[in-house]
């Protein structure tokens, strides 16, 4: 293995890229590529040191070709990762999950490079054990007309497709499994930066900074193990530094933070009470279909085993939602309050 040089971040510009760059730039002196198709979360607040950013998408002629000429080590993150999504556009899901990446990994195979490649949680499917093991869980997806079990078919079949390329052609990989890593500047807020519907955390906070109703969809009780952002930065950064995690698959999560949406919707308007206007958000119960349409299913819990990320990686995350979720809503709150009021009038 050659020192690593330089390295390339593909959908380094979204919610757990931008965190990730700014991590690489201030912990590392590695050269940095960062190519997406927006960079507005990098570019909110100065850079610790330079990085190229190329402003692309992956399917560009000659992109990705280039890209794995250049650097000894890439990064892909991109995808659609919004459940909402996955039953209203399961073609371009599929497509952003598998299709469009089938020729990084096939380059990074015949070239010799490494690949980390962010999969995710979701390839679990509805397999509710204590705690969600990486080789020896089964993945369980719903029937074809759950839509809902798109995205984590085809995050699946390009971890089948890595697994065989590295098992049969030598490429040199690692596959991550994040489990709800939450953290500022999360997918967007409906109506100031972006439409449709995002993941819990941002919509919850949407709903706050609006006065608006907390939707608990089918009444809230499922349940998710929420990650801090910075403990899955740090994670990352420490994959870097480890060969010995290459070839394998690893969950980075918190099995800490495990509870139910109801519970995360109470403490979040708890948190956010002393930023409270005049009309204060309460929870409301909202069937899935009326929320996300047909074609939406759910798993009712999601616990990772993260006992090889910690052997491997001397990792354990350590913050708990009641540290996290304040930070979290005052940096909210500092970026978008202003937003939220000038639109309420
Ligand atoms: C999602 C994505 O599928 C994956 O991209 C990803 O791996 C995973 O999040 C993650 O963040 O790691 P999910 O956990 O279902 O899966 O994400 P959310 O949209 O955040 O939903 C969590 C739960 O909250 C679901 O049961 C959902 O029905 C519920 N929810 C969501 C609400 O009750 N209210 C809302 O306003 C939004």
């Amino acid at each position: 293995m050659h020192p690593m040089r330089s390295i390339a971040v593909l959908g380094g510009g979204g919610f757990l890229g931008s965190h990730f760059v700014r991590g690489l730039l201030q912990q590392t002196n590695l050269e940095v590529e960062v190519v997406d198709t927006c960079f507005t979360k990098l570019e909110s607040a100065p850079l610790p040191r330079a990085a190229r950013l190329t402003r692309a998408c992956v399917t560009q002629q000659g992109l990705i070709e280039r890209v794995v000429e250049e650097h000894e080590t890439i990064v892909s993150m991109t995808a659609i990762c919004t459940p909402a999504n996955y039953n209203k556009e399961p073609l371009a899901v599929i497509d952003a999950s598998y299709t469009d990446l089938v020729p990084l990994v096939q380059r990074c195979s015949e070239k010799k490079r490494y690949l980390i490649h962010l999969s995710t949680c979701e390839v679990y499917g509805k397999a509710e054990s204590e705690a969600l093991n990486e080789t020896s869980s089964p993945l369980l997806l719903g029937p074809i007309p759950a839509e809902r079990w798109s995205y984590a078919c085809a995050k699946q079949l390009l971890e089948r497709v890595i697994w065989a390329h590295m098992t049969h052609h030598g490429l040199e990989a690692t596959i991550i499994r994040p489990f709800n890593v939450i953290g500022p500047q999360m997918d967007y807020l409906p109506g100031f930066d972006g439409e449709g519907t995002p993941r819990v955390l941002a919509n919850f906070m949407h709903a706050l900074l609006c006065g608006e109703a907390l939707p608990l969809v089918d009444g809230g009780a499922q349940r998710r193990a929420f990650l801090y952002v910075d403990d899955f930065t740090e994670a990352l950064l420490g994959l870097l530094r480890c060969p010995e995690a290459r070839g394998e698959i690893i969950n980075l999560g918190n099995p800490e933070n495990d509870i139910s949406i109801a519970e995360l919707a109470a403490q979040m308007i708890a948190a956010y009470s002393k930023h409270q206007g005049p009309k204060a958000s309460t929870p409301e119960l909202v069937s899935a279909d009326s929320f996300y349409g047909a074609g939406y299913d759910d798993v009712k819990r999601r616990v990772p085993d993260i006992h090889k990320a910690s052997a491997l990686l001397q990792w354990r995350p350590s913050t708990s939602l009641e540290a996290m979720l304040p930070a979290i809503i005052d940096d909210y709150v500092s970026r978008y309050a202003g937003k939220a009021r000038g639109a309420a009038t």
